[in-house]
């Protein structure tokens, strides 16, 4: 089963000025691209491709986010639907090689590199608190 889950925006326009192209997002285009490239892709039992309906960083399409229960969530933007897929595998398979997750940005793939805008801890990484502690 897979441990790690690349997280894709479906609702994602080809761009910040094109939502769609005969009527399919850009982010249902780039769901459509991963599909076909994972049926061949070595690492499809360790990642699962799992749509969402919105990652909130709406005015940068299309955006991923790669996650593991203990590794830093990162977030990816303004990727281009119709050639990326076969960019971010690279970059999944990067992230699931690394223990920690960390992957260094000159090693990512260069579409990768200037679209990497996050990264959120691991929540098995928070220190626990007392809500009264905030
Ligand atoms: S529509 Fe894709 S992030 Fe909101």
């Amino acid at each position: 089963m897979a441990d790690h889950v690349l997280f894709v925006c479906k609702s994602c326009g080809f761009s910040a000025e094109e939502d769609e192209r005969n009527g399919i997002s850009g982010g249902n285009f780039l769901c459509d691209r991963l599909k076909e490239k994972c049926e061949t892709w070595q690492y499809v039992d360790r990642v699962a491709v799992q749509a969402v309906g919105c990652l909130c960083i709406c005015e940068q399409p299309c955006a991923i986010a790669i996650s593991h229960p203990t590794k830093p969530t990162f977030l990816f933007v303004n990727l281009s639907p119709e050639n990326v897929a076969a960019d971010i595998l690279k970059m999944c398979e990067l992230y699931v090689d690394s223990d920690s997750g960390m992957v260094s940005r000159h090693l990512l793939p260069e579409s990768m590199q200037v679209a990497r805008l996050a990264r959120i801890p691991a929540l098995a990484d928070a220190t626990p608190r007392s809500p009264a502690l905030g």
